[in-house]
């Protein structure tokens, strides 16, 4: 009987209220009915860590392991090496760094994402934080729930978006959405960091340019919104140093990894006015802990904390998507047909993707 584990978070009352909140433990992406009639063995569990975790439990005999990146179940090497019969790790979402994709490789475990799922869903994010960041929205809005006015206050930190120049490090889909959701606001300049050219024609759409060397994209930068995934080569790549090399009061948003960002550097560059904000939706630790830096982080003159928990790609519409493609890759995979090929992460003991990759450019970061 093939074994089916999926490690979600749980919704609680919320689910009950929302059927189409697929991605948590009570609706588990839709898939009970359809493992049931097709004699699957299906685990759902939120209960990931340690090990009397159901997730150390249950993977030492699972075929396949489902997770999603907004309440990671981690697989180290220990777990991948406890896991005997693991063929197939699929990320209900995008983003699988949560996996040791090279002990999966090593193991021939297939790795598989639902690839584009949520990438509008995240893009939008970015606008937003943006947006809210740059206008010192919170600020603003704290006033209204405290019964107070001072539009003095508010102004003394709030620019328009118009005339910055915005840079994604990391230029794929989801980047490459972001600068074109921008091009309306007449920035002064799209620029982007990232080891693969665009192409041409989709550079020319959206008059973006691209910086190769990292000092002088992030020197030129009012905006830096992060886009690319975790790997070795991005892990901590924000720390100090880069920050440093940002202009002063310039404003970073985060959606795609906390762990690219050093916590304590970032929290310490908005606590100091080295950065005007700082927003995303991605910790190093998820949940995060109730101390954790970015919770309390704020800029010298009110706010310009844009953080909030880990759900830009979790909107109602994009788990549609990813719980129907999770189904997907899993038949496509139990049936031997071909998988689309953009959903492969590492297939046959490769990598199947460039994105997860400093083995394509060792020399860039
Ligand atoms: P993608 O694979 O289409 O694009 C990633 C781009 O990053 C590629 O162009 C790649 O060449 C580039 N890149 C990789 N390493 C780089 C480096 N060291 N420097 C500069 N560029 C580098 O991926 P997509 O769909 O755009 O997603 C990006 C990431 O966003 C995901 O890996 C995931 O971590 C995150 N994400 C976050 C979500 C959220 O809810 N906050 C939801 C979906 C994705």
């Amino acid at each position: 009987m093939t074994k089916i584990l999926a490690i979600l978070y749980d919704g609680g009352k919320h689910a009950e209220e929302q059927p189409k909140l697929l991605g948590t433990t009570e609706n588990a992406l839709g898939l009970k009915d359809w493992a049931k009639e097709k004699g699957f063995e299906f685990i759902v569990t939120s209960d990931k860590e340690g090990p009397n975790s159901e997730f150390q439990k249950h993977i030492v005999d699972a075929d396949i392991l489902i997770t999603t990146p907004f309440h990671p179940g981690y697989l180290t090497k220990d777990l991948i090496d406890k896991a005997k019969n693991l063929k197939l790790a699929v990320t209900a979402g995008v983003g699988s760094d949560h996996i040791d994709l090279n002990a999966a490789n090593t193991k021939k475990i297939t790795v598989a994402e639902v690839t584009g799922s949520n990438v509008v869903s995240v893009a939008e994010h970015v606008i937003m934080t943006i947006l809210l960041l740059v206008r010192n929205y919170n600020v603003g809005h704290t006033q209204v729930v405290n019964k107070e006015w001072d539009v003095a206050g508010i102004a003394k930190n709030a620019y328009d978006l118009e005339g910055k120049v915005v840079g994604t490090l990391g230029c794929g889909r989801i980047g490459y959405r972001v600068l074109e959701r921008l091009v309306p606001f007449d920035c002064k300049e799209l620029l982007y960091y990232d080891y693969q050219n665009l192409p041409a024609e989709a550079e020319k759409k959206v008059n973006a340019r691209r910086v190769e060397d990292l000092k002088e994209f992030l020197g030129q930068c009012d905006i830096v919104t992060i886009n690319a995934p975790l790997h070795e080569g991005t892990k901590g790549l924000i720390d100090k140093e880069k920050l440093s090399w940002m202009k002063k009061g310039a404003w970073l948003v985060n959606t795609a990894r906390g762990a690219i960002c050093v916590a304590e550097d970032v929290a310490e560059a908005l606590n100091s006015g080295q950065l005007a904000g700082a927003g995303g939706d991605v910790w190093n630790v998820q949940p995060a802990p109730k101390d954790h830096c970015w919770r309390s982080m704020k800029h010298p003159s009110g706010d310009g904390n844009g953080y909030v928990p880990h759900y830009s790609g979790t909107t109602l519409d994009a788990q549609i998507r990813y719980a129907n493609g999770t189904k997907k890759i899993i038949e496509n995979f139990l049936e031997g047909k071909e998988q689309n090929p953009a959903d492969m992460i590492v297939e046959n003991g490769e990598y199947a993707t460039k994105a997860y990759g400093v083995r394509v450019q060792p020399n860039l970061n």
